[in-house]
């Protein structure tokens, strides 16, 4: 089984955010996992993966303008039945990271994907949408993405 996790990245923060997610899916076991930025998508790992993982920065409140262009221009892909989650990066708690997440769920939808939180079930870190890290006050909790990264993976192996 596999998971991408896809990444916008300018000043390194998303992808620090994402290599710590691929963490928490490989301690899941048992899934293969690329982590890549939208520059150097591997097109075939991705159209074969069950899960896909999308991270943005947060930008205006919204997500990246280049995770909107690889949205936008990805049609190639078949991402029908696969399962989608995102987590944001931000400098602020009320800084938008949540509408980002929405708006990448909101595009997954339209794709066909099922789309999965990571929950609240399972206690902290309680994502609701998705996985949130804030910069200035997150600095000590990457065991949250990575418990995200893991949860996402238990999910992929429960339905696939
Ligand atoms: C153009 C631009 C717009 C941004 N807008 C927001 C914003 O609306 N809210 C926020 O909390 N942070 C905002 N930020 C900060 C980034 O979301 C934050 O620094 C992010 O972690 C950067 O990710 P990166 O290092 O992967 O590029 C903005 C940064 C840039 C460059």
């Amino acid at each position: 089984m596999k998971i991408s996790i896809l990444y916008s990245s300018k000043t390194g923060k998303t992808e620090r955010v994402a290599k710590l997610i691929e963490e928490g899916v490989k301690r899941s076991g048992n899934i293969e996992v690329k982590t890549m930025n939208l520059d150097a998508v591997d097109k075939k790992f991705l159209q074969e993966s069950e899960g896909i993982i999308f991270g943005t920065p947060t930008y205006y409140a919204n997500i990246s303008w280049e995770m909107k262009k690889w949205i936008d221009e990805s049609s190639e892909f078949n991402l029908e039945g696969k399962l989608g989650a995102a987590f944001s990066t931000a400098n602020s708690i009320a800084g938008g990271s949540d509408i980002a997440l929405l708006t990448i769920l909101n595009h997954l939808m339209v794709k066909g994907m099922l789309v999965y939180s990571g929950g609240v079930a399972f206690g902290k870190p309680k994502t609701h949408l998705g996985y949130v890290h804030i910069n200035e006050i997150q600095e000590n909790e990457d065991e949250n993405a990575r418990t995200f990264g893991e949860r996402i993976a238990n999910k992929v192996k429960q339905i696939f």
